[in-house]
């Protein structure tokens, strides 16, 4: 599988497993691999891990960075999920961002995905200063200059740092803080709040979470408290309103898209026992304040925000768009060339669509309706053709 960043990842585990055997004082190993005694040795901090940030939750907060077995398992196998995630909502950006800051960087895969996106000036914020330090540990490594800093939105004293930034982002912390309850909700809106008082006019707040209902869920919430607010999403949402994943408890929204996964990540799952395929993961892009929604472009827009949901003789997703989300479908038998498109899409995909009709709680498409790709998930929608300047001077006949 390969991926506009399949070559800057290939060039980073080499790096990934020389600083994790120097963090271990070791100085021998094959370079660019783990031995076999190796991965069994960090599969079992990858197993730990996933228990405990996953199914049971109870690392979510805790200070397992600090433990040099775990932040070893976290380096090897979700230092590049976090990496391949941030390129591709990076991807997504309108503006490539210069100036950085990533909150609750861990060893930093967020913090270099937006330096291999064009950040130039980048600084990588945490409350663990073993992070912080395998972090350094890999700029040297690459070459690069990072600049670190102590963080911890919870603990007084360790404010955010002076100066404004193109893009900030927070890869998988916002759901350590602040406890495991609803009552975390409003201050972590209250710290994007803040964080987005950091952000240029045109920049982003980038908030990565993992693909879990709950996780989810309470990323859509806080997203809710901040429309209210008055700040606009760049994306994924397209719908101004509150979050409509929200009404049913079953529901939730989440990105899924396939990666050029790294054989160690591989050989890792596949020791601890893990699925990995695919990314999931939960995202939103916000806008500093005062900015309003991206215009979209013309048409009936929807984003996919299911997988393929076939059924007999017909294919169904949900889509979200700017009238909500909704249900769509339409019967093989209505299958044109206009249309073709739509036995096809990827959870993230933008279309565009025609001549619909209301059906149950969605909309039907028949064999007059037209479906337009609009972006496919991972690139930006793009805003709408420009109206030809009326003011300009005509061309000579
Ligand atoms: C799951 S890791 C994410 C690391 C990296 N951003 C990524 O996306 O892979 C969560 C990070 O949040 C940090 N963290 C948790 N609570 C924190 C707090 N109160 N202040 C600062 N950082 C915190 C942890 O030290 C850890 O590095």
């Amino acid at each position: 599988m390969s991926n506009a960043y399949s070559k800057d990842l290939e060039r980073w585990m080499p790096r990934l497993i020389a600083v994790w055997r120097a963090s271990r004082g070791r100085t021998e190993g094959p370079e660019g691999r783990l031995t076999p005694q190796e991965v069994k040795e960090v599969a079992a901090g990858v197993k730990q891990l996933s228990l405990g940030l996953t199914r049971e939750r109870q690392l979510a907060g805790a200070r397992y960075m600090d433990d040099p077995r775990l932040l070893g398992a976290y380096l090897l196998f979700y230092w590049p999920v976090s990496y391949a995630q941030a390129r591709q909502v990076l991807g997504e950006l309108p503006s490539r961002p210069r100036h950085v800051l990533d909150l609750g960087s861990g060893p930093g895969p967020v913090a270099f995905a937006a330096m291999d996106a064009g950040g130039g000036e980048v600084t990588a914020a945490d409350r663990s200063k073993a992070a912080l330090t395998l972090a350094r540990a890999l700029a040297t490594e690459a070459g690069e200059a990072l600049a670190t800093r102590e963080w911890d939105p919870m603990k007084k004293g360790t404010e955010l740092p002076e100066g404004q930034y193109d893009l900030i982002t927070l890869g998988h912390v916002v759901n350590e803080l602040y406890g495991a309850t609803d009552e975390a909700l409003k201050p972590r809106a209250a710290l994007l709040e803040s964080v987005l008082g950091k952000v240029k006019r045109g920049g982003s707040v980038l908030v990565l979470e993992p693909a879990l209902r709950e996780t989810s869920r309470n990323l859509l919430k806080v997203r809710d408290l901040l429309v209210e607010r008055g700040y606009a999403v760049r994306a994924p949402c397209m719908y101004r309103g509150a979050c409509p994943a929200l009404v049913k408890e079953t529901d939730w929204c989440h990105a899924e898209r396939a990666w050029p996964m790294p054989r160690v990540v591989e050989e890792l799952a596949k020791a601890a026992g893990l699925h990995k395929e695919a990314l999931k993961m939960s995202y939103l892009v916000l806008a500093p304040k005062g900015e309003s929604w991206p215009e979209p472009p013309p048409g009936r827009l929807f984003r996919i925000v299911s997988e393929s949901l076939e059924g007999k003789g017909r294919q169904r997703y949900i889509g979200c768009g700017p009238e909500g989300r909704v249900g769509l479908a339409m019967q093989d038998k209505h299958r044109t060339e206009q249309n073709e498109r739509f036995f096809h899409l990827q959870r993230g995909d933008v279309i565009a669509v025609t001549q619909t009709e209301a059906k149950g709680d969605g909309i039907a498409m028949g064999e007059g309706s037209e479906v337009r790709m609009v972006a496919q998930a991972g690139r930006g929608v793009p805003p709408p053709p420009r109206e030809p300047d009326a003011s300009a001077t005509p061309p000579k006949a």
